[in-house]
């Protein structure tokens, strides 16, 4: 029998804490952190991720204003856009919302965002700083995963954290956060031959590959800790993750449900990251 981790009891505790020191912020420097986030398009999954980072700002009492641009929006409109809220001082993060209409390229917008606004951490200075570990920002959904862990005592030192998946967003970043600290880390992606060879080795297994059921009980070690990153719908609404959690969930010692697991883990992260973000351009900012 594994012990749920509830991301949804975890992230209600970190925005408690986000939002009385965004009090003591303001109070220390008369300045409030704000977000702009900024969607193109009629994505309904995606306008649902931006409403709740909205209201997510508003509950822990910061700033939000959303840009709704339409479908067809040419490119160099939205990297006006970003121009403007780059020289914004009421704007101390920026999000666009991914995935982007195909006529704009993510690279050019994602470049054109200030790094100290950069609150997705998706710049190349801010994957860079990462990198070499003297970041001030992280990617949410990682470092919401690096969260639970410590919120549950889950030691990451010498043990085989073995990440499934290898996307710019979750599995690579959440690689370099494992070997930070002192996992030894395997990535596994869809050309790894033999992966259950793999993930049979996984003391914390981490799946984010956006596929139902992917890992299945007999590719995991009893006593794993698994974390599932996976968000998928399925025909008849519900969500599910990328583990077959009945089959996995008796081989573990931990898990995360879908939902309620790494997902409300990632507004929580980027609140914190607005949060630091205003706490750097104040000159504020202390870590480490
Ligand atoms: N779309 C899905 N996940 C994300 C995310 O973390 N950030 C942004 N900007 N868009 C997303």
């Amino acid at each position: 029998m594994a012990q749920r981790i509830e991301g949804k009891t975890v992230s209600e505790s970190l925005r408690a804490t986000i939002r009385t020191e965004t009090e003591a912020f303001r109070k220390e420097t008369g300045v409030t952190p704000g977000l702009a986030v900024i969607i193109v398009g009629d994505d309904p999954a995606s306008a649902v991720y931006v409403r709740n980072k909205h209201k997510a700002c508003g509950e822990v009492g910061m700033y939000s204003e959303v840009h709704t641009l339409p479908q067809d929006t040419a490119e160099d409109t939205l990297l006006a856009l970003i121009d403007r809220l780059n020289q914004d001082t009421k704007i101390h993060g920026i999000l666009v919302q991914l995935p982007l209409p195909k006529q704009i390229s993510e690279e050019h917008v994602i470049a054109a965002i200030d790094p100290r606004k950069d609150v997705d951490a998706f710049h190349p200075v801010n994957v860079g700083h990462i990198m070499l570990g003297d970041y001030h920002f992280l990617p949410c959904t990682p470092a919401g995963v690096m969260e639970l862990l410590r919120f549950y005592n889950i030691p990451v030192s010498g043990k085989n954290c073995v990440v499934v998946g290898r996307s710019n967003i979750v599995g690579k970043p959440q690689a370099m956060l494992l070997l930070e600290q002192n996992g030894t880390v395997t990535i596994c992606h869809s050309r790894t031959t033999d992966l259950a060879a793999h993930t049979l080795r996984a003391d914390i297994l981490v799946v984010a590959v956006g596929k139902p059921n992917f890992i299945t009980g007999d590719m995991v070690k009893e006593g794993a800790v698994v974390i599932d990153v996976g968000i998928n719908r399925k025909a008849d609404g519900k969500l599910t993750g990328d583990v077959d959690y009945a089959s996995v969930e008796p081989k573990a010692s931990f898990i995360t449900p879908v939902p309620g697991g790494v997902g409300p883990m990632t507004i929580t992260m980027l609140l914190k990251n607005t949060l630091t973000a205003a706490r750097v351009a104040c000159g504020v900012f202390s870590q480490k």
